[in-house]
């Protein structure tokens, strides 16, 4: 959090509200949260801070520290789509309706002031961050307060109506509902949380392919759709499955789909089978080094039926795959760029990583940037 920024903002005022969400890493489960499934994500030691400052008139502000020329000015009882720069506010903006729709938004105006030390564009999900920590501070300049689940679908609803972006619940739920150490595992068709400890040193590395993806115009709502029709294909066929992640192998050979839903419906039941696996594997105390070959498996069924991986995300894979300090690499997030993670404890050093990168410039001529990060705390009010 940059103090020295909250302090100029605060010059002169006292009553402020704070609040800090962290980003996410999708441990295990690609594209499993639309699809009513079972996923397991991590909540990071980095994200967005939102200094909230009561206001005595309906005007509203948000000014983020990256971007101190762009404020957003706006009436409280006037929400509008941005585009442009003023873009990013569209994250807010749409938690602030969400709240508004449920009676739990302030009713007089405010100053939103965000910082952040999360990286932006590599998968670690800062929009839900955004979204969290908004929604975090609004409620408490509202005088309101919600369980981390309401939470949760109160950001996931902003994303997916007011950005227009059909995510899951997976980003948000992790950010609220992160714990040290820990894993968040979130039954996305009945929207419910459980932390799952992690064996002890656990660290996850991000390594960044520079391509940037910007999900909402990505090929993502494209495989959403194929989910959707690879589902209703099966239940015309008579399965009374009400997901695709329901999906039985026997069900989906004699379902008869075309081979690209086909594909997608393979991964999607795969990687069901792999994260039920992955957590009874933790429960039962089987080492890390084994349980790291289901996110190898995740990443190879990602690449070859859910056809969301590239060229740079498989090569980084298959280098840290084969790393002896490695349990476990895949790419993390929508994919078709972005981010490959890696499941590792303390073996695995910087020097190590550098040299990861290094080779990858050595192939694709620009580096792969690199962050550790360990598993933390959920969204939360925070003090100055
Ligand atoms: C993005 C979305 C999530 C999830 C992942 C893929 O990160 O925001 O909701 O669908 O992609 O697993």
């Amino acid at each position: 959090m940059n103090k020295g920024f909250f302090a100029r903002a605060l010059t002169n005022k006292h009553e402020y509200f704070l609040s800090f969400a962290p980003g996410r890493i999708e441990f295990l489960g690609n594209h499993l949260d639309y699809n009513g499934g079972t996923v397991l994500g991590m909540a990071v030691n980095a994200g967005i801070s939102c200094l909230g400052i009561p206001a005595n008139d309906t005007l509203i502000t948000m000014t983020s520290e990256g971007l101190e020329d762009a404020v957003l000015l706006g009436q409280i009882n006037c929400i509008e789509k941005q585009t442009g720069k003023y873009k990013w506010a569209n994250y807010p903006l749409g938690v602030l309706q969400e709240l508004q729709k449920r009676n739990l938004a302030p009713t007089k105006g405010f100053h939103l002031y965000y910082t952040s030390n999360l990286p932006t564009a590599v998968g670690l999900s800062s929009s839900a961050a955004l979204e969290l920590a908004t929604a975090v501070t609004l409620l408490q300049l509202a005088g309101k307060e919600v369980s981390p689940g309401t939470l949760a679908s109160i950001c996931r609803d902003a994303e997916n109506k007011f950005v227009g972006m059909p995510c899951g619940i997976l980003d948000q739920g992790t950010s609220a509902f992160g714990k040290n150490n820990s894993l968040v595992k979130i039954d996305c068709r009945e929207e419910t949380y459980e932390s799952v400890d992690l064996p002890q040193n656990t660290q996850a590395w991000i390594f960044d392919t520079g391509i940037k993806h910007d999900l909402v115009d990505s090929l993502y709502s494209v495989r959403h759709q194929e989910c959707k029709d690879a589902l209703s294909i099966i239940q015309d066929k008579g399965s009374d499955i009400t997901c695709l992640s329901m999906i039985e192998k026997e069900v989906l050979k004699d379902a008869d789909l075309k081979e690209k839903l086909f594909k997608r419906a393979t991964h999607v039941c795969d990687e069901q089978a792999r994260v039920n696996q992955f957590c009874k594997g933790l429960e039962s105390g089987m080492p890390p080094e084994s349980l790291g070959k289901l996110l190898q498996e995740s990443h190879q069924s990602s690449s070859q039926y859910f056809e969301n991986s590239c060229e740079e995300l498989d090569y980084l894979a298959g280098l840290l795959n084969g790393h002896r300090n490695v349990h476990g690499a895949r790419l993390t997030g929508g994919g078709f760029g972005g981010a490959v993670m890696a499941w590792t404890q303390d073996l695995f050093n910087a020097t190590e990583a550098q040299a990861i990168s290094d080779e990858f410039q050595k192939r694709f001529d620009r580096k792969s940037r690199f962050y550790r990060f360990l598993p933390s705390n959920g969204a939360r009010k925070e003090t100055l």
